[in-house]
């Protein structure tokens, strides 16, 4: 596997191959990341990847700092899972002057996570333009555990008529349940104990909605976060919205997802499952 750490070096690279897929992550990569990878090869005969962590997208009381940075590792694990390149900038490289130039996305940026994350989706929105702009991907793969994150992607490439294909993965995780993230690392062995709740009220409350119907919603998601808050966790919301707008459902013949982010400790956790 190739690694580049400049722009000019890949741009290089770039033109000696065709068709490529690209997986964009912020590095210390776990299965998750992997199955990005895998579903890559799919789709093109290069694979690129690139593992920057992006100031741009983080508040400033949130963990870019301790955000884990494990480039080598990283590195061993992508050659293992058949990845051609590697793109690993530097911040002088990829802001090498103050970014003030920004993507700004629609509305559905200070929804749920833009609630709680001012800012964040417009830093994701940027970084992501730059990392296309710098590796030119015919197709690139998101995972659907970051919902609101790969939809304002697809609404990104669309509006602005980038000639990408946008990719949805499926959320790999642990045999428990808990979605894998990089910010598992952070939790305690009683906190990695209790984290697999999320998901598993992720799913009785889909259960509840499909069995009591969509009128239901706000009672059983208020019951549910209950349950959560009941067992030590902060719920920054949970929430059963429409699929193709994050709204409020308005009908019983919509398209569902339930999204929720919750703090476990010092730990943000974020999952959703999409119903029927
Ligand atoms: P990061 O959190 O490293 O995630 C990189 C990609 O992996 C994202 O598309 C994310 O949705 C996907 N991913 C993470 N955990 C996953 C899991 N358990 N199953 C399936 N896919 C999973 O998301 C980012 O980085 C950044 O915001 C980025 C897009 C790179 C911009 O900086």
């Amino acid at each position: 596997m190739r690694a580049f750490h400049r722009i000019d070096a890949l741009r290089a690279y770039r033109q000696s191959v065709g068709r490529v897929a690209f997986v964009p992550t912020m590095g210390n990569l776990h299965e998750g990341h992997l199955a990005l990878m895998r579903a890559a090869r799919e789709h093109a005969d290069t694979v690129i990847a690139s593992v920057f962590v992006n100031r741009l997208q983080f508040g400033p009381e949130e963990d870019f700092e301790r955000y884990p940075r494990t480039l080598r590792a990283d590195g061993e694990k992508l050659a293992e899972a058949g990845a051609d390149a590697l793109f690993a900038p530097d911040e002088a490289e990829l802001y090498p002057e103050p970014q003030t130039c920004f993507v700004d996305p629609p509305d559905l940026q200070h929804l749920l996570e833009g609630e709680f994350r001012p800012g964040h989706f417009r830093g994701v929105a940027t970084v992501v333009l730059k990392l296309f702009n710098c590796v030119h991907p015919q197709v690139a793969l998101f995972g659907k555990k970051d919902y609101q994150q790969w939809m304002l992607i697809r609404l990104m490439t669309r509006q602005l008529a980038l000639p990408i294909e946008i990719a949805g993965m499926e959320t790999v995780r642990a045999p428990d349940g808990l979605a894998l993230s990089s910010r598992n690392a952070y939790l305690s062995p009683a906190e990695r104990a209790e984290a697999p709740r999320l998901y598993r009220t992720l799913c009785k409350l889909k259960e509840a909605v499909l069995h009591e119907g969509v009128k239901q919603c706000a009672a059983l998601q208020e019951e549910a976060r209950q349950s959560l808050d009941k067992h030590g966790w902060k719920t920054d919301y949970l929430a059963v919205r429409q699929c193709s707008n994050l709204q409020a459902p308005t009908s019983a013949t919509q398209k569902l997802v339930i999204v929720a982010a919750a703090r476990l400790g010092a730990t943000r956790l974020i999952d959703n499952l999409e119903i029927g």
